[in-house]
């Protein structure tokens, strides 16, 4: 007889940053309030581990943004990309806080010397028993390099280049401790095996490192590296290093599908195994009690929020275009230029206006179905992954966190997705990484 074919098993991340967790919410706007303690992500931490969320993901950017007409104004008073603490002080915090849920920080490429970040993630993965993560970011902020001594940031292309190494460093970095390194024994007076730690003598265009560490070897050997890149040096830079890609949902179902076979070639033409990358869709989920449509129009105060946040994302004052016809075409942005191209394609296919543009990529793909009772989300997002492949799902809450937010997905839509046996009920792996590669 047949078998009835299983639906396609997927991973829980959720989105969040060190920041206000719900100025953006409809009701219930100070929710978290005292955010900057540490303890309101400790519970929240506690809340996704019981729902076995593989982790939480704090998004980061070091800059209060001018980019919106000029002025700190939009950023300060909407809170927009400004205030953010920084997340690799709350990993540490939250792993003693917590127990098995990975926790995965962002930090630039751009801005850190490679030593001092490999060495803090080393020890944020001690301190954690193996749970941290890497979002490796090149940043796009104008804002941000001045903050660093630089006039502006290198070109795209050459913000991946400088990346590279610094990954191929880093990773020599945390392999300059041999498994087994560690000996302790005091019969021989030996504490660390020295013919297991070697100097690494890295060279490179832009980075130069003798190491090795003076961490020791973490549990992990070294923190899963996440990456967002979606251009073509970003995914190539994605499927020579990453555990785990987040990914935007903007495009509907046939485009992730493009994405995700692209990525697993990519990663196959590294010499990986694809399996080995995981692929993690970044959507918005509303649910509601009554089952009616969710208004996901904004408000005009909302859209200058949005105009501005954009803006920034692409460090190109948007202000300067007119919102009710397409981008224009031969418009460069600094960052995101993917997101970019897909706004003049829209425009250009299609006659998408750079408002109805902006909306769709602030709401996510109608395709995957992030509205609606808990059942009917679950089921869009069960039919979406089978048609998809993987990998996971990953809960975006920036900005809309609070407690109804937070219980609508724990105590809803999880328990709807254990019923239908798509996500895990329990951790199958001690580290973040073996929990990536199993259910
Ligand atoms: C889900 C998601 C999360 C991201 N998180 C960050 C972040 O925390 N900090 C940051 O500077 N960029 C972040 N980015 C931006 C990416 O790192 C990357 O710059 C962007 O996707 C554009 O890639 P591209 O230049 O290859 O087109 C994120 C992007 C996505 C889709």
């Amino acid at each position: 007889m047949e078998q009835a074919l299983a639906h396609t098993k997927f991973h829980l991340g959720y989105f969040t940053k060190f920041g206000p967790p719900a100025w953006r919410a409809e009701s219930d706007r100070t929710h978290g309030d005292d955010w900057w303690t540490g303890q309101h992500f400790a519970k929240l931490g506690r809340r996704l581990e019981k729902s076995f969320f593989d982790f939480m993901f704090f998004e980061d950017s070091v800059n209060v943004s001018r980019v919106y007409q000029n002025s700190m104004d939009a950023d300060l008073k909407f809170a927009i990309y400004t205030p953010k603490h920084d997340p690799l002080q709350l990993l540490p915090y939250l792993a003693g806080q917590t127990e098995r849920i990975g926790l995965i920080g962002t930090a630039s490429t751009s801005f850190y010397p490679p030593y001092l970040l490999a060495r803090a993630l080393s020890t944020a993965d001690s301190l954690s028993s193996g749970r941290v993560g890497w979002n490796m970011v090149t940043s796009s902020e104008r804002d941000a390099a001045r903050n660093f001594g630089m006039d502006a940031l290198p070109s795209p292309i050459e913000r991946y280049d400088r990346a590279d190494e610094f990954v191929e460093l880093a990773k020599a970095l945390w392999d300059s401790w041999e498994e087994g390194s560690l000996v302790i024994d005091q019969e021989t007076n030996t504490y660390i095996d020295p013919s297991k730690v070697h100097a690494i003598d890295y060279v490179g265009k832009y980075h130069r490192s003798r190491g090795p560490l003076n961490t020791l070897r973490s549990p992990q050997g070294r923190p899963v590296l996440a990456q967002a890149g979606a251009s073509d040096r970003g995914r190539d830079f994605a499927a020579k290093h990453a555990d785990a890609v987040f990914a935007l949902t903007g495009s509907g179902i046939e485009e992730m599908k493009a994405l995700r076979s692209d990525l697993r070639a990519r990663a196959k033409s590294h010499g990986r195994n694809p399996d080995d990358l995981k692929i993690f869709w970044a959507t918005p989920a509303y649910i509601t009690q009554g089952g009616g449509p969710v208004d996901r129009s904004f408000s005009d105060s909302e859209f200058v929020r949005i105009v501005a946040w954009w803006s920034t994302f692409f460090d190109l004052d948007l202000s300067n275009y007119d919102l009710d016809n397409p981008m224009p075409e031969g418009v460069t942005a600094m960052g995101h230029t993917s997101m970019m191209n897909q706004l003049q394609t829209w425009g250009r296919d299609m006659g998408v206006t750079l408002r109805q543009g902006l909306t769709m990529m602030a709401q996510g793909s109608d395709e995957i179905g992030i509205a609606g009772p808990a059942e009917k989300v679950a089921a869009n997002l069960v039919a979406a992954m089978d048609e998809v492949g993987g990998d996971g799902i990953m809960i975006l809450s920036n900005d809309v966190g609070n407690e109804r937010f937070v219980s609508s997905i724990v105590d809803e839509l999880v328990p709807e997705l254990q019923r239908l046996g798509v996500v895990r009920t329990s951790y199958s792996g001690a580290t973040l990484r073996e929990n990536l590669r199993a259910f």
